[in-house]
């Protein structure tokens, strides 16, 4: 479906722009959804990751408009137009505080931004765990920055977007998302290390299948800052003990044994050493050319579940069931958490195969259907002609 979606996003992306402002954008920028394949919760502990851009995208459609210094966007499919003033960005809790964070990062970066006429269409389901934020803040980034002749290049696009994700959207993430969402690149997985960043494409064919619990994630924001915390103590314990440890990821587990800590930030410790070993031997089992070893997943799962606390009935449930499936090679809750979705790894066949004998089964145990994909690598952050 890759190429083709795409084109279906960026022309609702054009058709959008002619009814809130007439005529032709002048460019249309997109960026991917991301899944995470192993590595999770670790991005902003300096360690490494293995995610892949989906081929779920959005798009931005974008003019200059020779007014004043204001953005108009348009508010989904209806014509309806939102403002936002480049001499006033505030923080207003919904989904134009991801554009305004870039505009603010841009300004503060001292690019003097005209006024922009943008319309945007996006198939990354937003509150999934997909990343639709990041997908949105990109390809509004790349956008901007093509239509101004500013230099686009992924990686510190990528890490630009984080920040306006943490200074102005308020959220301590790391620079996953936005790194998937910019760097992406069909057939491939992206071997992440993040302190400092660096992006290495592995060559990624497979199939993956996700299942979205449907769950709505409330949670999601505090205890992700929660855990924030709760790594930053374990790595100031450490450091207590050996004083050159430079971030979570690059203890030992004897240090994180050692060390004199809450038991609740040993267990997340422990999640974060043993996931990033994890994401290192499935780069090597990758490298070499084999597939996804789907007993890491669950391994991944059953720490995050355990010592990290970011599972939920829902994604254990589905986790559970997928392995049960003939041909399943392993299964994991990716992203955050606390909801949102899960991945199985197999062959083809298996994971149709689920996708098919999965939402009843989840909708006569859990009360709803979950929301399914197959999906594969895609690329990132990129114009649409
Ligand atoms: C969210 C954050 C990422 C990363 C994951 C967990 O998606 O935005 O930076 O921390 O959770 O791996």
């Amino acid at each position: 479906m890759s190429g083709e979606q795409a084109v279906v996003i960026a022309d609702e992306a054009r058709r959008h722009f002619a009814m809130s402002f007439g005529g032709k954008p002048t460019l249309v920028a997109s960026a991917a959804g991301r899944v995470n394949l192993i590595g999770e919760h670790v991005d902003y502990n300096g360690g490494e990751a293995l995610p892949i851009a989906i081929q779920r995208r959005t798009a931005v459609a974008i003019r200059l408009h020779d007014g004043a210094k204001v953005t108009h966007v348009n508010s989904g499919g209806t014509g309806g137009v939102l403002r936002i003033d480049h001499a006033r960005l505030a923080r207003r809790r919904k989904w134009t505080d991801y554009l305004s964070g870039v505009l603010d990062q841009l300004i503060g970066a001292g690019v003097d931004v005209p006024g922009l006429d943008v319309a945007i269409a996006s198939d990354v389901p937003s509150g999934s765990g997909l990343s639709s934020s990041a997908a949105l803040e990109v390809s509004f980034d790349f956008a901007v920055r093509s239509l101004l002749g500013l230099d686009a290049e992924p990686i510190a696009l990528a890490l630009e977007c984080q920040r306006a994700e943490r200074q102005f959207v308020g959220v301590p993430c790391g620079a996953m998302d936005q790194l998937s969402a910019a760097c992406g690149r069909a057939g491939h997985a992206l071997h992440m290390r993040f302190e400092p960043v660096h992006v290495r494409a592995v060559s990624f064919t497979e199939s993956v299948l996700v299942v979205d619990t449907a769950v709505p994630r409330s949670l999601r924001g505090s205890a992700y800052a929660e855990r924030v915390k709760e790594c930053g103590a374990a790595l100031a314990a450490i450091q207590r003990i050996a004083p050159g440890v430079p971030a979570l990821a690059a203890a030992t587990m004897d240090e994180v044994e050692r060390a004199d800590m809450p038991e609740v930030s040993r267990r997340r410790a422990r999640h974060v050493v043993a996931e990033c070993e994890r994401v290192r031997l499935v780069e090597e089992v990758l490298a070499a050319g084999s597939r996804f070893p789907g007993e890491l997943a669950l391994a991944s799962h059953t720490s995050l579940r355990d010592d990290y606390g970011c599972s939920s009935r829902e994604l254990d449930w589905v986790v559970e069931y997928a392995m049960r499936m003939p041909g399943v090679a392993g299964a994991r809750l990716t992203g955050a958490g606390w909801g949102g979705c899960a991945i199985v790894f197999g062959e083809e066949a298996a994971l149709h195969a689920v996708e098919e004998a999965l939402p009843p089964a989840y909708a006569q145990a859990i009360g709803h259907r979950p929301r399914t994909w197959i999906v594969s690598a895609d690329d990132g952050a990129r114009l649409e002609t």
